[in-house]
């Protein structure tokens, strides 16, 4: 099986528009508060650039990267950071900032791992929820697109590292060899 790119299923004049739809409603939810963006490395970082550029209210930002289920030591152990954030969370409002929640398997383990921090709120915007293959029940309280069953990439998502400088979002089509 190759793979080649599909046309966009989500444009950049899209994906721009609903970054300040989002970030107009953040604003509002966050004004007054103490907002700490914890942006997902690698696929949640173009998202959280334009994000947070998008906020009209203060804000400060970490970084974190997890393991995946498929990377974990034993499929019973929990993934854990692979870098955990480097500013205390207690007592702050978090807002995760994720690329696309998928099984939900990554954002349930994620929260739980902030919870364990004693932040006063946490809460998930994720660009993409890939809501039919859903396993795991999380919350995603800022929600960009809910997107069909398909793997894509691009705006920071990637296969085998490829293809996150993209603009925009399109399926990875598989294409059989003749
Ligand atoms: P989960 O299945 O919700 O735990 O998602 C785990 C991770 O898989 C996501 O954070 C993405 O990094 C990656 N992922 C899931 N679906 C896609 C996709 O369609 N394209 C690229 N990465 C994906
Ligand atoms: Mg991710």
């Amino acid at each position: 099986m190759r793979y080649r790119l599909g046309p966009p299923l989500i444009t950049a004049t899209e994906i721009q528009a609903r970054i300040q739809e989002l970030a107009t409603i953040i604003s509002s939810d966050y004004a007054d508060r103490d907002l700490l963006l914890i942006c997902v490395l690698k696929g949640g970082a173009m998202f959280w650039a334009d994000l947070c550029r998008a906020l009209h209210i203060p804000c400060q930002s970490d970084f974190v990267a997890m393991e995946s289920y498929r990377e974990a030591t034993s499929p019973l152990a929990e993934p854990r950071f692979t870098k955990a954030a480097d500013v205390a969370l207690a007592d702050r409002d978090i807002l995760i900032v994720e690329d696309i929640i998928d099984t939900g398997h990554t954002s349930a383990r994620l929260r739980e791992l902030l919870w364990a921090q004693s932040p006063r709120s946490l809460a998930m915007c994720a660009l993409l929820d890939k809501a039919e293959r859903r396993q795991v029940d999380t919350a995603i309280e800022y929600c960009g697109f809910i997107i069909p069953n398909a793997f894509v990439v691009g705006y920071g998502l990637d296969y085998a590292q490829q293809y996150r400088h993209l603009a925009y979002i399109a399926v990875l089509e598989g294409v059989l060899e003749d």
